[in-house]
């Protein structure tokens, strides 16, 4: 059955916890999807995991449209959320509404995130009203990284946390229909999610949230730049692929590989009547 927002929507009422990984391509996407995840988020980590980047200030709108697009041929039931990229919704109410109309329309999102609290509910309000699902993303917001002075944990003070708390009440009054909170504190996290009617999705904020995310390549240790203390490997596929790399490279070098098994025949006499 197709997962939307109302999926969101009885999962917290349910208690049925919501299962999120990202994903930047079809055949990603339709393995996820097979499996049975409820959402795929075609994060802007694209930037670091797909694109090679730092940080993800470097993504653009076409990155996130085209790499939308591919995920969501791929997610038969899976809901598709895309990020909005930076200075994408930043600059103003209106480029908001633009690029997420955007993201719908030519990235095939079934709904947009962006990053930041009550700055952005203008944003938030806009979107939603224009008929396209917002979900909020709070805590370690990896768009203001230079504003945050890097990665660390977030709402730890009781400003902060007040701060955050107070943030998340304001995405649900302007509209989202969930909240992603990333690098929070256990507590601070389980709090927010007892506070709000709609759900919160976790990644490095225990196991209270109504849902939680992970970068896919990082749950199947393909990725080993920068490995957060919340991610948990599942399995260890960077490993298999670079088994299966080094096997190719010696079966193709020892000639083992192409066999008879993988080659296409043709009659002796057309190759003995070439001149
Ligand atoms: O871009 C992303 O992958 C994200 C998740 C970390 C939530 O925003």
């Amino acid at each position: 059955m197709k997962n939307t927002i109302i999926t969101f929507k009885q999962s917290k009422q349910q208690g049925n916890k919501i299962s999120m990984l990202t994903a930047y391509d079809y055949s990603t996407a339709k393995l996820m999807d097979e499996a049975g995840i409820n959402a795929i988020l075609v994060g802007d980590s694209l930037g670091n995991v797909v694109l090679g980047y730092e940080d993800t200030l470097s993504v653009t709108m076409e990155d996130m449209i085209h790499h939308g697009a591919a995920v969501a041929r791929g997610a038969k039931n899976a809901m598709v959320v895309v990020d909005m990229p930076f200075m994408s919704y930043q600059t103003s109410v209106y480029d908001a509404v633009v690029n997420a109309g955007r993201l719908m329309k030519e990235g095939r999102a079934s709904a947009v995130k962006l990053e930041g609290g009550k700055e952005v509910c203008p944003q938030v309000k806009a979107i939603t009203e224009a008929g396209i699902p917002v979900m909020g993303h709070l805590g370690l917001t990896p768009q203001s990284i230079n504003a945050l002075g890097g990665h660390r944990v977030q709402g730890k003070t009781q400003q902060a946390a007040q701060k955050l708390l107070d943030d998340a009440r304001a995405l649900q009054e302007a509209g989202a229909f969930a909240v992603v909170l990333e690098c929070v504190p256990e507590k601070l996290a389980e709090k927010v999610t007892k506070e709000l009617e709609i759900p919160t999705i976790g990644i490095g904020a225990g196991a209270g949230c109504d849902g939680q995310v992970l970068v896919y390549q990082d749950m199947l240790g393909m990725f080993s730049d920068f490995t957060p203390k919340f991610v948990k490997k599942f399995a260890n596929v960077g490993q298999v692929m670079k088994e299966a790399f080094k096997n190719y490279i010696d079966e193709m070098q020892q000639g083992s590989f192409p066999s008879q098994e993988h080659c296409y025949s043709i009659d002796d006499d057309i190759i003995e009547k070439l001149y």
